[in-house]
């Protein structure tokens, strides 16, 4: 069951006036497929903190979905790095695009397969279909620059989803969690844990996400703005940083080797549970005993929240992808209708380094989920079932975290 609530998306200045009259405008030298902007046309002022899991918000937005024109193509990278991608993004962006008031072929939401070539295939069918809004989430940025760049030549509006398309076109737009952030919680629920668990001389071996991934980058930011200062004042010790992976079977190699050249270390940070899943395997093989070995994760997975419960994995980033999916469908519908989208939507910006350009973002918001949250954030968002998640082994534990 999905539950509205408050406190993870708390309803902002709401169409306080109702609706403002249009400050439309923008992206003329790109209308192409989109809808000439209307002066008459009345814009709603969407707030990218007021997304609740209800998607009530979207229903506002139904006067731009008549209003647009062209439809909107999704592109999502892959099935096997995260479970997300298939179990939440493609549903909750369907919901949020439907909720607005578009038809079934009025939007195409693809997966790529993990193939960029799959990807730029997709792209072309939907511009060739009639897309005047692409929404990107990226293999590479190089493969997702090439689709953008091809989008907007044919006159589409161009998104970068989740993921930033470093070396994109400068007047894109993106949407994502504040991924430094998502590191930050990363490093310091490691920190919280490492005392928690009682590890008393802590030897850390960082394991980043794939590099050509922005996110990644972020993400290390994030937990090496933490834990960095403690490796320099000696109170922790960094036993190695390996090329990072999105792939779990890699990265159970990876920590089996680093093991094998370093017997000391006792805890791992990485941004990502299945590859946790992977190293915790690992440890459970050699015996390792719960709550001696602190690890971490991204994406609030069903092994990942398991691993927490019973003792092998500290927390995980939680991202309701549901307030990531309707900011961006939002965002899109902006686009599609040819109106300048607000400034309550588009809360921030992101340097795109490649470019030297400050991109147009909407960032939401993670949360660290441990055992102490888990039941009043994922469990009560309807991100998880209480059956799959309690099943076998994980009851007990279950119990002694006040989830039934
Ligand atoms: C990141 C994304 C995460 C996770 C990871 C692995 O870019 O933000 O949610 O899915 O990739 O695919």
């Amino acid at each position: 069951m999905v539950v509205a609530r408050k406190s993870l998306a708390p309803i902002g200045v709401l169409l306080a006036g109702g609706l403002i009259l249009s400050a439309c405008g923008g992206d003329d030298d790109n209308a192409g497929a989109s809808a000439s902007p209307s002066s008459s046309a009345s814009v709603p002022q969407i707030d990218a903190a007021a997304f609740t899991s209800d998607f009530a918000l979207m229903k506002q937005l139904t006067g731009l979905a008549s209003q647009g024109k062209g439809k909107i193509g999704v592109l999502l990278p892959d099935t096997t790095t995260s479970t997300r991608y298939v179990q939440y993004d493609a549903p909750y962006l369907k919901q949020a695009f439907e909720t607005a008031g578009l038809s079934p072929d009025q939007f195409t939401i693809q997966n790529a397969q993990g193939s960029a070539s799959t990807m730029q295939t997709q792209a072309d069918a939907m511009i060739s279909s009639g897309a005047s809004v692409l929404l990107v989430d990226p293999l590479d940025p190089g493969s997702g620059a090439a689709i953008e760049s091809k989008a907007e030549a044919a006159g589409a509006k161009v998104i970068d989803y989740d993921r930033l398309v470093t070396g994109g076109p400068a007047d894109r737009y993106y949407v994502s969690f504040d991924n430094v952030k998502v590191g930050s919680l990363i490093g310091q629920g490691e920190v919280d844990c490492i005392t928690a668990w009682n590890v008393s001389k802590p030897n850390i071996l960082i394991m980043n996400g794939d590099p050509s991934d922005n996110n990644a980058k972020l993400f290390a930011q994030g937990y090496h703005s933490v834990l960095d200062p403690k490796f320099t004042d000696g109170s922790y010790v960094k036993v190695g940083e390996p090329a990072g992976t999105w792939t779990p079977s890699v990265a159970a190699t990876t920590f089996q080797q680093q093991q094998t050249a370093h017997k000391n270390i006792n805890a791992v940070v990485t941004p990502n549970d299945d590859n946790a899943n992977a190293v915790i395997s690992v440890l459970k093989s050699n015996k390792t005993p719960a709550k001696t070995f602190p690890t971490t994760g991204q994406d609030a997975s069903l092994p990942g929240l398991q691993n927490i419960l019973t003792g092998y994995q500290c927390g995980t980033v939680y991202k309701p992808i549901y307030l990531e999916a309707q900011a961006a469908a939002a965002l899109a519908l902006y686009l599609r209708a040819g109106v300048t989208p607000p400034t309550t939507l588009v809360n921030a910006k992101t340097t795109d380094t490649k470019i030297g350009k400050d991109i147009a973002s909407v960032y939401t918001t993670p949360i660290w989920v441990t055992s102490e949250n888990m039941n009043d954030t994922v469990v009560k968002d309807g991100a998880v079932t209480t059956e799959k998640l309690c099943a076998g082994a994980v009851a007990s534990a279950c119990t002694a975290a006040g989830i039934s």
